[in-house]
């Protein structure tokens, strides 16, 4: 088991040895170490307010980011999670995929609450969903019956395939009429075709005229925000600003590294980072992992250590594990060093902030998964295949619970000893120091554990 007291301390990221050099550091990124809902909004908001902007740079709507500060919860889905502070920058980059109509909706919804939304800036580069796409998506999960994926319905997928054949709308062409209705009307009669070949009948997702009409109406109203993302990220980057990446998803739903085909498409790992935000791999000096103190997973595919008896309820219910985007029940489950180990060393993380700590409490015993029996085999490795995790029993190593509540404590010598043994563990199988804990879902309920706060940025007006 491991022991308390061997924390490996931030001073070995390279963060760390760059302050201690006095030398720049440019950019963070926030990666998920799970299958998505890690809580990665509460560490972006966490660490925003030292930034001069924060840039998506992949996924679209798929994502439900919350925010809590005091009686007020935010849900954000496109918008970038520093929006709620006033010198933010936030940026969509050119990786994601945007539903201009959701978009619009998010603002509209931030405006009502006094947010300003005014400093939002979105890729000119980043791809629209529009409509079929959404149809498609549903309709091919309808036609996978108990092989879904169990996407977000929301024409992830759809989009993404466009954009790598080709034929997708870009943000540009909200402002561009004439490429529009060109692309458009290229794309249309496969579209058509597509949804009759899987026996949809809805003559609204291929509409030319009202999507058209559509595309002007969103143009107008996003032009003030289109930009080149990229220009704007190199340029805050030259003058000596602090900008952080905020990634959607997680790492164990990434298109190439997840569990395929029960992956969303496109790359949430830190080095979607540099092909989804603007930014070169050297310019990254910072990769945050985000994960909770157990599992979760909306959606189908493998999960090796899902729980699915009364502690399973429990933790669902005390954590309140509702999907954001959809409302669906979260699966949930131990947590499981295998892949995360594998998601750190994808990353590249160099610190990790672990959230929902309070949500294990009163919990007698609490089980870590640290190895698989598949064939009879004991495996250390995550296999990322489906097949090989689909024969895989967990081995657990147990650990005593705590019983007192956590949510009030902010300083790591008043958590229960148990408590920190758990962290302890958790950490010496990650392979990357846990610098932020987590007890509640407010910006406030966050422990310090050994971390030195990132500069501030000295441009910043
Ligand atoms: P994201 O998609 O990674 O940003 O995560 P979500 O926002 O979808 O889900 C995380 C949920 O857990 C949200 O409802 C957060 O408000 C909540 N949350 C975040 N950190 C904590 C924590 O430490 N304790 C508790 N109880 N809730 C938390
Ligand atoms: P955040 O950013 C959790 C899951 C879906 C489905 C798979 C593919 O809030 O962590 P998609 O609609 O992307 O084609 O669905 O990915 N999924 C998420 N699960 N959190 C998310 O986002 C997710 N976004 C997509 O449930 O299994
Ligand atoms: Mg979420």
């Amino acid at each position: 088991m491991a022991r308390e007291g061997t924390i490996r301390a931030p001073s070995s990221t390279r963060r760390n040895q760059l302050l201690a050099k006095g030398e720049a550091m440019p950019a963070s990124v926030i990666v998920g170490l799970q299958w998505g809902d890690e809580g990665k909004g509460k560490t972006t908001d966490f660490l925003a307010e030292q930034v001069a902007a924060v840039v998506r740079y992949q996924g679209g709507d798929n994502a439900g980011h919350t925010i809590v500060i005091g009686e007020d919860t935010f849900k954000l889905h496109l918008v970038p999670s520093g929006v709620l502070y006033g010198h933010i920058t936030p940026i969509i980059g050119p990786g994601v995929v945007v539903n201009p109509e959701t978009l619009l909706r998010e603002f509209d919804g931030l405006v009502a609450r006094g947010i300003d939304i005014s400093r939002v800036r979105v890729s000119h580069a980043a791809s629209l969903i529009l409509p079929y796409h959404i149809a498609l998506d549903k309709a091919r999960e309808t036609a996978l019956g108990g092989a879904k994926v169990g996407t977000t319905g929301r024409g992830i997928g759809p989009a993404y395939e466009d954009r790598a054949a080709r034929t997708g709308l870009r943000v540009e062409d909200l402002l561009d009429a004439a490429s529009a209705a060109s692309r458009l009307s290229r794309a249309l009669p496969e579209k058509r075709a597509l949804l009759h070949a899987l026996g949809v009948d809805d003559p609204a997702a291929t509409d030319e005229r009202a999507i058209l009409a559509q595309i002007a109406a969103w143009g107008e109203r996003l032009r003030p925000h289109i930009a080149d993302t990229n220009e704007l990220v190199q340029r805050a980057l030259g003058a000596g600003e602090h900008l952080l990446f905020e990634g959607a998803q997680g790492t164990l739903l990434d298109l190439s590294h997840g569990s395929y085909p029960y992956v969303t498409s496109s790359h949430p790992i830190a080095g979607g980072a540099t092909t989804g935000g603007g930014i070169a791999p050297l310019q990254i000096d910072e990769v945050m992992g985000v994960m909770k103190a157990y599992a979760t997973r909306v959606g189908s595919g493998p999960f090796v250590t899902e729980l699915t008896d009364a502690i399973g309820e429990r933790i669902a219910t005390t954590g309140h594990e509702v999907g954001t985007t959809t409302g669906r029940r979260r699966r949930v489950g131990w947590n499981d060093a295998l892949p995360l180990r594998y998601a750190v060393q994808l990353n590249g993380v160099s610190s990790i902030m672990l959230n929902k700590l309070d949500v294990l409490s009163g919990i007698p015993e609490i089980l870590l998964c640290v190895a698989y029996e598949i064939d009879g085999k004991r495996v250390e490795r995550w296999p990322s295949s489906t097949a090989e995790l689909s024969r895989a029993t967990p081995i657990y190593e147990r650990f005593p619970g705590w019983s007192e509540p956590i949510h009030n404590v902010r300083a790591l010598a008043d958590l229960p000893e148990n408590a920190r043994r758990y962290v302890t563990a958790l950490e010496e199988l990650a392979g990357a120091p846990i610098v932020l804990l987590s007890v509640g879902p407010e910006r406030t309920q966050t422990i310090e554990r050994a971390w030195r706060p990132m500069r501030r940025s000295v441009n910043r007006p």
